[in-house]
């Protein structure tokens, strides 16, 4: 799948003098590989570590180092480059360079051509931890997010010098997920509030055991991505995951599914779009022993009762009656057998806008999987078959439904 958000868009990326700099040779790939263009400007330090022929290599044009060796054609490069760049990425981004960049400084070409430009910087630092906290660094670092950059990082972790602490330069996904939030800003859900709930909710039956399901959660995390991609202010309400939350998103960590109900229902005044992509279990063991359960000897079995837990999404449908919020749901539907008529009955029965139906026994499809063959059902009758594809491509196609039914309220979309 293209990268909606990236491809074709002229990257300049900036390398300053760390360590770090190997990983900004991942991030160059990333990039390429996303589709953009990259124009990659080092500084003299930076090239202590990592040559400038492997940048070029990977961006498939000249890196850049000099202010004073004319390349290419290009009297002025500074002034080009800046004019032609969508977006700046300094990683990694040193104390030195920081400190050059918060003052406006211009003294080699990296440097000399960011002040030229005029769109979004992202900058990841990355440096000693005593650097990154010394009062000089914080107070240039807030200057600079104050004039607009977005800041990635920097995290914590092993450092260089083999301490512990902050100052880890951000890793190439996060740098790539900002960069992707720069050019999601005023996308067609910016400014709106999606909720996406993910992952398999964990019932407890005593302190080490819970009763759960095969849900991996990556459909929703997907969801979540490409909510962000698309401009939304994202909550990802999630049971226990495989994987991070993605940067830019607020994670919000739960275990039940009564843990889950209450985490949406707070949010649901502020909820424009709610899509309920977690295997939420419809039981849980009515009594949690409070001690790890024993076997007695010659014990055959053992029984446990289970108890009705809350349909989250039939309690969102309840308050949504009253309050109109929020605007636009959507369910999942994970299906074994008849899954069209069982979807289309969860869809009436939940009072959603879509139903996004999926036969989990498809071989490369459902729990676990990186694809997905989806139908999406529509309140008003249509039905849309979707190809087999990547959970994130699902995850486009089900936001840009969900985006087309835009802020219209069940009942406006009923009446029309
Ligand atoms: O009824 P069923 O569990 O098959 O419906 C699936 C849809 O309902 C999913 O969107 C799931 O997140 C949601 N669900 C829920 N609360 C439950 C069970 C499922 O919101 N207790």
């Amino acid at each position: 799948m293209t990268d909606q958000l990236l491809s074709q868009k002229n990257i300049l990326l900036c390398i300053t003098g760390g360590i770090a700099a190997y990983k900004a040779a991942d991030l160059c790939s990333k990039l390429v590989q996303a589709g953009a263009h990259v124009d990659v400007v080092m500084t003299e330090a930076a090239t202590r570590f990592v040559a400038p022929l492997t940048f070029s290599a990977l961006s498939g044009r000249a890196a850049r180092v000099d202010m004073w060796t004319e390349a290419g054609g290009q009297p002025i490069p500074h002034v080009q480059m800046a004019a032609a760049a969508d977006l700046v990425i300094v990683a990694p981004l040193s104390a030195n360079t920081l400190a050059k960049l918060a003052l406006g400084l211009a003294d080699n070409l990296l440097t000399s051509t960011l002040l030229a430009t005029h769109v979004p910087w992202v900058l990841a630092p990355a440096m000693e931890s005593h650097m990154w906290s010394n009062a000089i660094t914080q107070a240039h670092a807030t200057s600079l997010a104050a004039r607009g950059a977005l800041l990635v990082g920097p995290g914590e972790g092993r450092l260089a010098s083999g301490a512990l602490g902050v100052g880890r330069m951000a890793e190439p996904v996060e740098i790539l997920a900002a960069a992707r939030a720069v050019f999601a800003r005023g996308g067609p859900l910016a400014g709106r509030h999606v909720v996406v709930t993910a992952g398999g909710t964990q019932e407890p039956l005593d302190p080490v055991r819970y009763i759960t399901n095969a849900s991996s959660g990556k459909m929703g995390v997907a969801l979540a991505e490409v909510a962000r991609d698309l401009g939304a202010d994202v909550t990802l309400v999630h049971a226990p995951l495989a994987m991070p939350v993605p940067y830019g998103v607020d994670g919000v960590r739960v275990y039940t599914a009564r843990q889950m109900c209450d985490a949406v229902l707070d949010r649901l005044p502020q909820t424009e779009i709610l899509i309920g992509a977690a295997a939420v279990a419809d039981f849980r063991p009515a009594e949690a022993a409070s001690q790890k359960i024993k076997k007695t000897p010659g014990q055959e079995a053992l029984t446990v009762r289970l108890v009705r837990n809350p349909d989250i999404l039939g309690e969102v449908a309840t308050r949504r009656a009253q309050t109109g919020l929020p605007a636009v749901v959507v369910g999942f539907a994970a299906e074994t057998q008849d899954l069209l008529a069982n979807a289309a009955a969860k869809l009436a029965a939940k009072r959603l806008d879509i139903i996004v139906a999926n036969d989990v026994t498809e071989p490369g499809s459902g729990f676990g999987a990186d694809d997905n063959r989806v139908t999406l059902l529509f309140a008003d009758g249509r039905q849309e078959a979707l190809p087999l594809m990547g959970k994130r491509e699902v995850a486009w196609r089900v936001l840009q439904a969900a985006a087309a039914l835009g802020g219209r309220t069940r009942q406006e979309a009923e009446a029309s």
